[in-house]
C-alpha cells in the first residue's frame, strides 16, 4: 500500500483490536498468544538439528545461511506480500486480516504473530521448497537456521511492541521499526534487523535536516522518558484486573438522557447512582433557560471573572442565590470543586488550623493540602473527636471546622449543632459543604444549616449545581468580606 494510503489509517492505542470475524470460532483462531511460534518450531527445530549429519563447520555453514536466506524471506514477505493490498474490497480486506490490523492496533498482543493455520502452512511450503533444492540431509540445520531466525523475529517483534528495553543498541533496532509504523510505512521493512532495507534503499533518511524523521538521539531519549513514564503508569493494574474479572463499573457510556431511566449499550437501566436529586435535569424550562443564556452570551466567558469574564447573569445568580442561602454573599466557580479549592485555600494561613471529619469530600482535602495551615482529622461525625483535636493547636490559631452537610459517600448528615457549640466554644469557623444538600433538607432546600435552624451559624457555605440544581458550577457563600477576600486571593477563580 503506498505510504500515503497508509497514512491516512488511524493508529490506535487501544491493548484490544478491533473484531475481524463474525463466527466467534474464527475470532479466537485469530488471536495467537505470542509463545504459540515456540511451542510448535523448538520441538522442530531441534528435531531439524538432531537429524543434522556431517562436520560441524559444513553444517554450521548451512545453519547460519538458514539463519542469513530467512532476513530474505522477512524483508521480502513484509515488503511484497505484508503490504501488499490485493485490489477490491475483498483485497482490503484479505490485507487488513494479515497485516493491516496489526498496523491499526500495534498494541494488541494477540494480534502480532502469524496464526498456525497461516504459519504451519508456510513452513511446510519453505521446507519442501529447500529440500528440493540442497536435498537431505543438508536441509536439516539450513531448516533449524530458517526457524531460529523466525522464531527471533517474533519474539523481537513481540519486545519492541511489548517490552521496555533500553539498550541502545535494542533501541536502533526498534527505531527502525516504530518508524515503520508511525512515520513511513513504505520503509524500513527489515523488522529484526535493518540489513536488507539497506541493500534496497528502503531505510529511513535520519540525517537529512529536512527530513521528518526523528533523529536517533532524539528518539532515543524520548523513547527512555516514555518508558519510566509507561513503566509507572502500568504498576497501577487495578483497573486491568478488575476488567479482567468482567466487573468494571466506570466510565459506561449512557446513550440517553439523564433520567431514572436511561440507556446504556441500547438497553433501558434503572438509574441508582444520579445526583440529580430533585430530577431537574431534563426540565423544559432550565434547558430553554440555558439556551437562552447560550443565545444572549455565547457559549464561552473568554477570560477569567476576575479580569473580562464576568457577565451580567454571574452577578444575577449570586444575587439570587446569597438570598435564597439567607447569606450576605455569593462567589460562583466553575465547578463545586474549584469552590471548595478557591473558597478555602486563600483564607486558611500558616498559622491556622484546619480540622476537617475524615470522611470530606476529596475537594476539601485538596483544598487543605493547598492551604499552609495545619490540618487535623477528627473521627467521622465523632464530636468527642473534634473537641479533643481542637485543644491540640495554640488557643490563639485560627481554626476551621469542614464538613459536608451530607456526607457524600456515607450519605449521614454532619452534627451541626455540636459542631457549632463546640466552634463556639473554641473560636472556631464552621464551613459546610453542602453539595448534597441543597435542594435537599432546610428550608426551601437551603442546607444543612437550616435544616438545624443553624443556618446563621454557617461561617461559610459552598455547593455545586452538578445535583439538584441540574447545572455545572459551584458556589462560596458568606459574609460580604469574606466573599471580597476571596474575589481578590482566590487564585481558582482569578487564574
Ligand atoms: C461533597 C461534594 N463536594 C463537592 C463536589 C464537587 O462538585 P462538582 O461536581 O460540581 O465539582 C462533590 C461532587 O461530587 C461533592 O460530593
Amino acid at each position: 500500500m503506498a505510504a500515503k494510503e497508509y497514512q491516512q489509517h488511524f493508529v490506535s492505542s487501544s491493548a484490544d483490536s478491533t473484531r475481524m470475524f463474525k463466527a466467534n470460532w474464527m475470532e479466537a483462531l485469530s488471536k495467537v498468544h505470542f509463545s504459540v511460534p515456540l511451542i510448535i518450531y523448538l520441538p522442530i527445530m531441534a528435531w531439524c538439528l538432531w537429524r543434522a549429519q556431517g562436520s560441524f563447520l559444513s553444517q554450521t555453514g548451512l545453519f547460519l545461511g538458514g539463519l542469513f536466506i530467512w532476513s530474505f524471506t522477512e524483508y521480502t514477505l513484509h515488503r511484497f506480500v505484508f503490504h501488499w493490498v490485493p485490489p477490491g474490497n475483498l483485497g482490503k480486506r484479505l490485507h487488513f486480516i494479515w497485516h493491516g490490523v496489526h498496523h491499526d492496533y500495534p498494541n494488541d498482543k494477540l494480534r502480532l504473530v502469524m496464526p498456525p493455520s497461516v504459519s504451519v502452512p508456510l513452513a511446510i511450503i519453505f521446507y519442501t521448497g529447500f529440500r528440493v533444492l540442497i536435498g537431505e540431509p543438508a536441509v536439516y540445520p539450513f531448516f533449524a537456521g530458517f526457524l531460529l531466525g523466525y522464531l527471533c523475529y517474533d519474539m523481537m517483534h513481540f519486545a519492541m511492541h511489548h517490552l521496555r528495553w533500553n539498550h541502545p543498541f535494542w533501541l536502533r533496532i526498534k527505531q527502525h521499526h516504530m518508524l515503520h509504523h508511525y512515520q513511513q510505512h513504505d520503509r524500513g521493512y527489515g523488522v529484526s534487523n535493518p540489513f536488507w532495507d539497506y541493500v534496497f534503499n528502503t531505510t529511513f533518511n535520519l540525517t537529512q535536516k529536512s527530513s521528518k524523521t526523528l533523529h536517533f538521539e532524539q528518539f532515543v531519549n524520548q523513547l527512555r522518558m516514555n518508558n519510566r513514564l509507561l513503566e509507572r503508569v502500568r504498576k497501577y493494574t487495578a483497573p486491568n484486573e478488575v476488567r479482567a474479572m468482567g466487573m468494571y463499573p466506570y466510565f459506561r457510556v449512557i446513550e440517553s438522557e439523564q433520567d431514572t431511566e436511561v440507556i446504556i449499550d441500547g438497553r433501558p437501566v434503572l438509574m441508582f447512582g444520579s445526583n440529580s436529586y430533585l430530577g431537574l435535569t431534563n426540565h423544559p424550562k432550565i434547558k430553554e433557560a440555558a439556551i437562552e443564556a447560550t443565545t444572549r452570551y455565547g457559549t464561552g466567558c473568554a477570560g477569567s471573572r476576575f479580569l473580562n469574564g464576568t457577565l451580567r447573569i454571574h452577578i444575577e445568580l449570586e444575587e439570587i442565590l446569597a438570598d435564597y442561602l439567607k447569606q450576605e454573599a455569593v462567589l460562583l466557580y466553575s465547578t463545586g470543586f474549584q469552590s471548595n479549592l478557591g473558597g478555602i485555600a486563600p483564607l486558611a494561613g500558616r498559622h491556622d488550623t484546619i480540622l476537617i471529619d475524615e470522611r470530606v469530600h476529596a475537594s476539601i482535602i485538596d483544598a487543605t493540602r493547598l492551604s499552609f495551615a495545619k490540618v487535623l482529622k477528627f473521627k467521622h461525625n465523632d464530636m468527642e473527636d473534634l473537641e479533643k483535636q481542637i485543644m491540640r493547636p495554640e488557643a490563639d490559631s485560627l481554626k476551621y471546622i469542614i464538613v459536608d452537610g451530607i456526607f457524600s459517600m456515607e450519605g449521614d448528615i454532619a452534627n451541626l449543632p455540636e459542631i457549632v457549640r463546640v466552634a463556639e466554644k473554641h473560636n472556631g469557623v464552621v464551613v459546610v459543604d453542602d453539595a448534597h444538600a441543597i435542594g435537599v433538607i432546610g428550608e426551601m432546600g437551603i442546607g444543612t444549616g437550616s435544616h438545624f435552624g443553624l443556618q446563621d451559624k454557617v461561617d461559610i457555605q459552598t455547593g455545586t449545581f452538578s445535583k439538584s440544581l441540574a447545572s455545572l458550577g459551584g458556589f462560596v457563600a458568606a459574609s460580604y468580606d469574606v466573599i471580597d477576600y476571596l474575589k481578590h486571593t482566590s487564585r481558582a477563580l482569578i487564574f
